[in-house]
């Protein structure tokens, strides 16, 4: 009887291993416990620096991933890196974010604007991880390509009165269809609207960015995608 007991508990013991292995998260998790999937095809795809400069971005997000992201909702890896590319393959000028929390996902369109010329105004309610974000700008080296300003976004949007290349949009959820509204005819033809994490969202915003002909959406990771089209024949 003891030996089958000792049997089971030694069962399951395996058994609880075996699963634990399947469900480990994969390389390239990010911070703050937001997923954003695998890379299992490109394992081993780190961001590798390409300068010095590069170099001392990449480390500031290194550690404000290992030492930081504790309650800050950063953006996976991944999905900095997806926001970064965008960027500069589109060469903007002017990224607007709505959400800086302590700057994470700023820093990583930073990498790419510091290419382009371009600059980032990035908004935030909360003054806590604003200043934050304020200190990582600085040793990040990016502080004079950003604009933070605090305040309720759903009203401190409304001065922005320049084109937008890239409308980041990671705050509240209940208001990605009003800060679309506000902002969309400020974004130039060709230029992009990038949402984080619609899975938790209203239908309303989802219909706004799939049922607009002059709209094109698609998702990468966290990161849904939408084009807003030139006009023409
Ligand atoms: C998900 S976090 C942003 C994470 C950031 N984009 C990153 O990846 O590093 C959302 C942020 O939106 C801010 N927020 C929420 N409601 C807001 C509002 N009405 N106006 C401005 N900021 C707001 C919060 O204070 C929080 O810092």
């Amino acid at each position: 009887m003891v030996k089958k007991i000792m049997l089971v508990i030694l069962a399951t013991a395996l058994l609880l291993a075996v699963v634990e292995s399947l469900t480990a998260q994969p390389p390239g998790r990010g911070p703050g416990g937001r997923r954003g999937g695998g890379f299992s095809a490109l394992e081993g795809n780190a961001p590798l620096p390409a300068n010095e400069q590069e170099r001392k971005i990449l480390s500031v997000l290194e550690d404000m991933d290992r030492n930081q992201s504790r309650g800050m909702m950063n953006v996976p890896q991944e999905d900095g890196r997806i926001l970064r590319l965008l960027t500069e393959a589109i060469g903007a000028k002017h990224v607007v974010e709505i959400g800086t929390s302590n700057g994470y996902s700023g820093i990583w369109f930073c990498l790419a604007l510091r290419t382009t010329g371009g600059k980032l105004t990035t908004h935030d309610i909360d003054e806590g991880r604003a200043s934050l974000a304020r200190e990582n700008f600085k040793r990040a080296g990016v502080d004079s390509m950003v604009t933070l300003v605090m305040g309720d976004a759903h009203e401190t949007v409304t001065r922005i009165k320049e084109p937008i290349d890239i409308l980041f949009i990671d705050a509240d959820k209940e208001g990605y269809l009003d800060y679309l509204t506000k902002m969309l005819p400020l974004v130039r033809p060709g230029g992009l609207i990038l949402s984080h994490n619609i899975d938790m969202i209203g239908r309303d915003y989802i219909d706004a960015i799939t049922k607009n002909p002059s709209l094109e959406t698609l998702q990468f990771q966290g990161v849904t995608v939408t084009l807003k089209k030139h006009q023409g024949e």
